[in-house]
């Protein structure tokens, strides 16, 4: 909690220096929570969902799972979105683009235990995983071209639509971030377990505000 952080000294004593580093640091804050809460109620089904936990299970780049790595996608999908149709109004499918980058990865298995099946990995998932997702989602057009086109260029066939371009764009961002061990899931993993916590009534709030955190039980965890 950056804000909570930040305040160390009544904000009247505060040099303007640090008055507007304060409210950049705030403002950011109150979109990461407002985008992540637009990805939870747009994504609900498949993040409450017991068959996407495995996904817990499987690392995907580095020390990041295949759980958090979706999850971090999703919300830079989302952000994307929000800037083009703020910028361009452009008009886009948000509820597929959710719901297309968090089963962009849903292959099901840990490519690095693969032997020879590791090199062919990187062109042969994307299809792995729209037909897990299909078959336990059930996917409309537009967030299938989204799972099977997400590795483009490396697969050849581009994608048909926007959304798809945004996951891809996305997916190459959050994989460079992660390869380079830089944190950009542990906030949206936070705030996706409050919100878990929320709709399964498993919260608390603390004594004081920097306690203000769900009381998340075990089962209820993104990550162990
Ligand atoms: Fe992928
Ligand atoms: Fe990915």
């Amino acid at each position: 909690m950056i804000y909570l952080e930040t305040v160390t000294k009544p904000a009247l004593i505060l040099s303007r220096l640090e008055r507007d580093k304060l409210e950049v640091t705030i403002n950011k804050r109150i979109t990461e929570y407002t985008l992540v809460k637009e990805l939870f109620v747009r994504g609900q089904d498949i993040i409450l969902s017991p068959k996407t936990k495995v996904l817990k299970t499987f690392m995907q780049h580095g020390e990041t799972s295949v759980y958090a790595h979706s999850l971090a996608v999703a919300k830079y999908s989302l952000l994307f979105a929000q800037f083009l149709e703020k910028t361009f109004r452009m008009k886009l499918d948000k509820d597929s683009l959710v719901r297309g980058a968090l089963l962009h990865d849903y292959f099901l298995y840990d490519w690095h235990v693969m032997g020879k099946g590791k090199r062919t990995h990187g062109l042969t998932h994307p299809r792995t995983a729209m037909n897990n997702a299909h078959r336990d989602f059930g996917l409309n057009d537009l967030e299938k071209d989204i799972v099977l086109k997400h590795m483009f260029p490396i697969t050849p066939i581009p994608p048909k639509h926007r959304e798809s371009f945004i996951v891809d764009i996305a997916d190459t961002w959050c994989a460079i971030c992660e390869a380079l061990k830089i944190d950009i899931s542990s906030f949206v993993i936070r705030r996706v377990n409050f919100h878990i916590a929320l709709a399964s009534g498993h919260y608390t709030l603390g004594e004081n505000v920097t306690n203000l955190v769900p009381l998340v039980k075990p089962e209820f965890a993104a990550e162990a």
